[in-house]
């Protein structure tokens, strides 16, 4: 880990720990993964203006998103089967990190790690779902959720259809995955990686034990996921969760505004990483108009293509109380474990420090598009 600086750096140490289905099951996304790219080039055409000559001796990272202090604006995305990553475990190993970092872990529904196994660990956390064909399912989960103690909800809504991961195909993984000879070399290549898993727990979206009938039958979960969701199933939402909700997924001012309409206390700009919509515009660059739709009625938070602290900055600038981190993390899980996102979120910490002196400010939450050129 000395030798990493970023977390690009990262995503290469990750590379040559994980069996190449992985990795790419990981780093890939939909079709021509032209969403995933821009999600990032946009962040990169951004440049700040150096503000030198401002006392900024003292400064702080801190914030709150939706009520909660955080030690800088940056939350762990949610990501289905992520524990497979680092021994199956990966999410509590992530959570555990974002605790010590004084960050919000958001837990996916389709985790290998159940909501209670990642409350024993770390206590509070953040609870993401989709909607599903069978309510009564999602409100069983909602309930094991309220049980955890978990006060936000993050409601994804950007998979009406699945996008098809390309590298996934290449690789002979769709559900279920194909063994062929050359998928176990790509294996046999990473055997602390295989170990790990030998040794891990089931895979499987183990939220739902007890609820279906196999929670290793991925497909039949994944089956389950309703492309008729609609903007009445936010009011039912509402009336069945007490506490604060964000949608993850909102991508123009008549969303924003709409989900506002709805009693929706946040949303994140998203486009689930590329993974779904190809050929959708960046994150950073529906940023504005979406801040402009909440127009001051709740918080916007963004996610895909963070992978700096300088990103995270550019964001606040535009109007995001913070971001959530999704491969930024996942490279350094992939890479060391617990450790590797210690790493990553020491690395964007450092790299925002520094961008919010040199920008002439005190507190990241003065951020403004003044410091911008
Ligand atoms: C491997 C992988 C799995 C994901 N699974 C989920 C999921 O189950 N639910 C969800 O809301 N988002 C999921 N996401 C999307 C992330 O939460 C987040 O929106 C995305 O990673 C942001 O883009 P970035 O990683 O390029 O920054 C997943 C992303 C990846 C890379």
């Amino acid at each position: 880990m000395d030798r990493i600086a970023t977390i690009a750096d990262l995503r290469e140490a990750s590379r040559r720990q994980l069996p190449r289905p992985i990795f790419d099951f990981m780093d890939g996304a939909a079709f021509h993964e032209l969403t995933l790219r821009a999600n990032c080039d946009d962040f990169d055409k951004l440049r700040f203006r150096l503000r030198p000559l401002r006392d900024v001796a003292e400064r702080s990272l801190a914030t709150t998103m939706l009520g909660q202090p955080a030690s800088m604006p940056a939350a762990i995305a949610p990501i289905g089967l992520g524990g497979v990553m680092w021994g199956n475990d990966g999410e509590k190993l992530s959570a555990r990190a974002a605790k010590a970092a004084g960050i919000p872990f958001t837990l996916g529904m389709l985790s290998i790690a159940t909501i209670e196994e990642v409350h024993a660990e770390v206590g509070e956390f953040w609870f993401q779902f989709c909607m599903l064909k069978d309510r009564g399912l999602v409100e069983a989960l909602l309930d094991k959720a309220k049980a955890a103690g978990c006060s936000v909800l993050v409601m994804t809504v950007t998979w009406s259809a699945s996008g098809l991961q390309s590298r996934m195909v290449r690789n002979a993984m769709m559900l279920p995955p194909k063994i062929t000879p050359g998928t176990l070399w790509d294996f046999a290549k990473r055997p602390g990686w295989v170990a790990r898993y030998l040794r891990g727990k089931n895979v499987g979206f183990n939220n739902f034990e007890g609820l279906v009938a196999d929670p290793g039958d991925l497909a039949a979960i994944v089956e389950q996921l309703d492309s008729s969701t609609t903007w009445k199933d936010l009011d039912w939402l509402r009336s069945v969760w007490p506490g604060k909700i964000i949608i993850k997924g909102i991508n123009s001012a008549e969303d924003a505004s709409r989900a506002m309409e709805h009693g929706m206390d946040a949303v994140s700009v998203s486009n689930h990483g590329g993974n779904q919509l190809d050929h959708a515009a960046s994150t950073i660059s529906v940023l504005p108009s979406v801040v402009e739709g909440v127009d001051g009625r709740g918080e916007v938070l963004l996610d895909g293509g963070v992978r700096s602290g300088q990103d995270i900055l550019k964001c606040v600038a535009l109007g995001a109380t913070g971001c959530l981190l999704g491969r930024a993390h996942l490279y350094g899980l992939g890479a060391g474990g617990e450790r590797g996102v210690a790493k990553a979120l020491d690395i964007i910490r450092y790299e925002l420090d520094v961008s919010v002196a040199q920008t002439g400010l005190n507190d990241v939450r003065d951020a403004s598009p003044k410091i911008l050129a």
